[in-house]
């Protein structure tokens, strides 16, 4: 159990290749998540894998399909254990209410999130899609309804944790990637954000994938992120 902000995305194409990464960190200091890639490749191995280690896990698959559906994926996602599931917001109400009430009703304290809008989306993109606002306004939009629905945060930007505190308020959780610390590379991230400013932004949880997964030292990479946070 880990009272740490920190999540580390295991971005990787192989179970191997994921504990090798795990078995590097400690579970006292950081959460780990699991994507889609990761998952198809590996399936529940990777959660037992981990649980096991004594990780609290973020299952990263973005679930997006009709009520009933999405309410099963994310009973079997937390009946697995994990920590923390997400869905698109993009599904609508009656999904993201179906999903809660799911969790709620078989007791499951699973932390349940949404995706708003994939930052990888611009105004152009919208309007392709039928929706003609900007993606601030979807977002703002999107993030209202998720905490309507009965979910308990957002993966969002640091850039758009400060109006969602003041929108949704400090308890919403903010679930923020797209984080660099001032030590590490850009990478292909386009707006990023370093650990302590996102904190001071709003954002309750940070999601840092290269900076550490890629560090010749990844917990001395995770004890400078630490530090920059102190
Ligand atoms: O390596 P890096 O720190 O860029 O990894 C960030 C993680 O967060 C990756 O798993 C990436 O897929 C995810 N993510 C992101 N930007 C978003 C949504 C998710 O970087 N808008």
């Amino acid at each position: 159990m880990s009272e740490s902000p920190l999540i580390i995305a295991l971005d990787y194409p192989s179970l191997d290749a994921a504990l090798c990464m795990a078995d590097q960190l400690d579970p006292a200091r950081c959460r780990l998540k699991v994507g889609k890639e990761l998952y198809t490749r590996s399936g529940p191995a990777v959660l037992e894998a981990l649980h096991g280690r004594g990780f609290e896990v973020f299952l990263d698959l973005k679930f997006h399909d009709i009520p009933n559906t999405v309410a099963g994926a994310v009973q079997a996602a937390a009946e697995q254990g994990v920590w923390m599931v997400n869905v698109h917001a993009g599904g609508g109400r009656k999904m993201m209410e179906a999903a809660a009430e799911r969790l709620e009703k078989n007791g499951l304290a699973t932390h349940l999130i949404a995706v708003t809008v994939l930052t990888s989306l611009q105004e152009s993109d919208l309007q392709e899609v039928g929706l003609s606002c900007t993606p601030a306004e979807q977002v703002e939009r999107l993030a209202r309804l998720t905490q309507q629905s009965g979910l308990q945060g957002v993966v969002c930007s640091a850039q758009e944790a400060a109006h969602l505190k003041t929108i949704c308020g400090d308890s919403f959780l903010k679930v923020t990637p797209g984080i660099r610390p001032s030590f590490a590379a850009v990478n292909d991230q386009q707006r990023i954000m370093t650990p302590s400013k996102a904190i001071q932004a709003g954002s309750t949880h940070l999601v840092i994938g290269r900076p550490v997964t890629q560090a010749a030292d990844p917990m001395e990479a995770l004890t400078a992120i630490e530090a920059e946070l102190a």
